[in-house]
């Protein structure tokens, strides 16, 4: 730590109370019920149903956008503060759908660990294979929760071995189910050493009620489990304290080993478990790396960053937020705040904070949580704020996209308001806009499919353009850079048809497809051709 920075002992104990984590699972693995009966836990919501329902299309209190309300999905990523047991808990939601935005990249630096969801009858699936990857590599502690035991599942240690083996990370059960699907009697608690049993109110079809009795209860235990579910219970925590070590929490926090709870979010139960751990073992928020030193969380004066932007929030006001996360210090209502990027101070009155969903004035707000500041469109992903200090929180990366479309106005007279449109989007990282060398045509390239759709939806309603795309032969781009001015010259020159500006004026590289890209950058050797930028 710097020998100048200062410490506020105060702040220590809120820190100490706040768990500020991101959902990742598949599509339909049961995100949202999670997350409402998290709400439904903390008493932010009283009634099961206030989220959305996909088939009802009601829509969830954390879904802002009319494409999500029109499609049940949530595309963009959204923010609910709750607390449990007198911690604050932020969770930031990720898109839900399979497109892979960048917006999940970006949510994934504002979070402290993870919560990974399986649905137990498919076990590991494609996107949360794709997510974990990055968890994985930014090394964030992951808790998993295996989902719909209500229903026909895999074998429990199929699912442990399936995690193991296609995510790289250690499995420690905490948890242990009774049986599964109709024959789903409870939870065996590694911790507390206790079973959990689950009835099932015959009205409703929903398992209600709970007791829980001591493994070593064994006559209670048989009032409630038949002679074969006791033993296969004993033979699997058997096997499992044979199998698998004891949960070790230095290496959850290492993100090398995943705490395993079971049960079904559906039936609301299982998921105590799931917050208990988070606050006892789960990482409260510590440090961030800057440019030039570590900013603790510890340290007196206030710091943040911004991982999100989210335009026309509020149609009626054409608003645009940028979300903070607070990394050191407090956020005082009506502090002066230095936006390092711009070099400018400004006094915030009305930084808000996210309740399911709902916008809330705040007086103060410490490191973990998200505040939300309005902006006139000069704060930018990525941006700093300080007390005055002029340090720089690591770059968060933009990845090159996967998807090409040249976009047209249907309406040739909103030229110009196409441009603020698509220049809004394109800084909350809904969308890279590339303007080629050659011509005047603009190409729109995105990481999921899903925000072509997003995109002219948004123009509409919030811009009232309507455009209209036609395919491009494009597959691939890279950023371009050489410190060898000349080589980087020779290069534009000889490939100037395949040249584009993107937003910031750094140049790239157009190409048709792979093998292309792939000959291009064995013939230019001296030109560094990035997938990152
Ligand atoms: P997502 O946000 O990850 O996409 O999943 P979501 O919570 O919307 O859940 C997907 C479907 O799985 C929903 O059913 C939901 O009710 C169901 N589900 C969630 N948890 C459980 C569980 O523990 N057991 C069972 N059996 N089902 C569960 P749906 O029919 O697609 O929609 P809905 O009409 O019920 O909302």
């Amino acid at each position: 730590m710097n020998k100048n920075t200062i410490l506020n002992k105060n702040n220590f104990s809120k820190i100490k109370k706040r768990r500020t984590f991101a959902i990742i699972s598949h599509p339909d693995s049961g995100k949202t019920t999670v997350t409402e009966k998290f709400l439904l836990l903390s008493k932010v919501i009283h009634q099961a149903g206030t989220i959305k329902s996909k088939k009802s299309k009601k829509y969830a209190k954390s879904d802002w956008m009319e494409i999500e309300k029109k499609r049940g999905i949530s595309v963009t990523t959204s923010v609910i503060q709750f607390s449990y047991l007198k911690h604050y808990l932020n969770l930031l939601d990720t898109p839900g759908h399979e497109d892979f935005s960048e917006d999940t990249y970006r949510v994934l630096t504002a979070v402290d660990s993870c919560l990974m969801i399986i649905d137990a009858s498919k076990s590991v699936e494609k996107r949360t294979k794709k997510l974990i990857k990055v968890a994985r590599l930014k090394k964030i502690p992951i808790i998993t929760f295996i989902n719909k035991l209500d229903r026909n599942t895999y074998e429990f240690i199929k699912i442990l071995d399936d995690i193991e083996d296609k995510l790289k990370i250690f499995c420690i059960p905490m948890t242990w189910p009774i049986g599964s699907g109709k024959n789903f009697k409870g939870i065996f608690n590694f911790y507390n050493r206790q079973v959990f049993l689950y009835f099932k109110d015959f009205k409703t079809g929903h398992f209600t009620s709970i007791k829980s009795i001591s493994i070593i209860d064994s006559f209670s235990l048989k009032k409630y489990l038949s002679k074969t579910e006791i033993s296969t219970l004993l033979e699997d925590l058997d096997l499992i304290k044979s199998y698998y070590h004891k949960f070790n929490q230095k290496k959850f926090l290492q993100g090398l080993e995943t705490p395993i709870f079971f049960g079904s979010a559906l039936n609301n139960f299982g998921l105590n478990d799931v917050l208990d751990g988070l606050i006892k073992w789960g990482p409260h928020p510590k440090y961030r790396i800057s440019k030039f030193r570590k900013i603790y969380s510890t340290e007196k004066n206030f710091s943040g960053f911004v991982f999100k932007i989210q335009a026309n929030m509020n149609l009626k006001h054409h608003d645009r937020v940028a979300f903070i996360r607070i990394v050191s210090g407090k956020y005082i209502k009506g502090m002066k705040i230095f936006h390092v990027q711009t070099k400018k101070f400004s006094i915030i009155n009305n930084a808000m904070n996210f309740v399911a969903g709902e916008r809330f004035i705040i007086n103060q707000a410490y490191p973990g949580d998200i505040i939300g500041i309005y902006s006139k469109g000069n704060i930018k992903i990525g941006d700093t704020f300080t007390e005055g200090e002029n340090i720089q929180f690591s770059e968060i990366p933009k990845f090159a996209p996967d998807f090409f479309k040249c976009i047209f106005l249907k309406d040739s007279f909103k030229q110009k308001t196409l441009l603020r449109g698509l220049k809004q989007l394109s800084e909350e990282g809904v969308v890279h806009i590339f303007r080629p060398m050659v011509n005047t045509s603009l190409i729109l390239g995105v990481i999921g499919n899903l925000q072509f759709d997003v995109i002219l939806d948004r123009l509409k309603i919030e811009y009232k353009v309507l455009a209209c795309y036609k395919s491009t032969n494009i597959s691939h781009i890279r950023w371009i850079h050489s410190d060898n001015i000349k080589l980087l010259e020779k290069f534009k020159n000889e490939n100037y048809s395949s040249l584009a500006y993107d937003y910031d004026n750094s140049i790239v590289y157009f190409s048709t497809s792979l093998f292309r890209l792939k000959t291009i950058i064995s013939k230019y050797k001296h030109i560094n051709f990035l997938k990152i930028k």
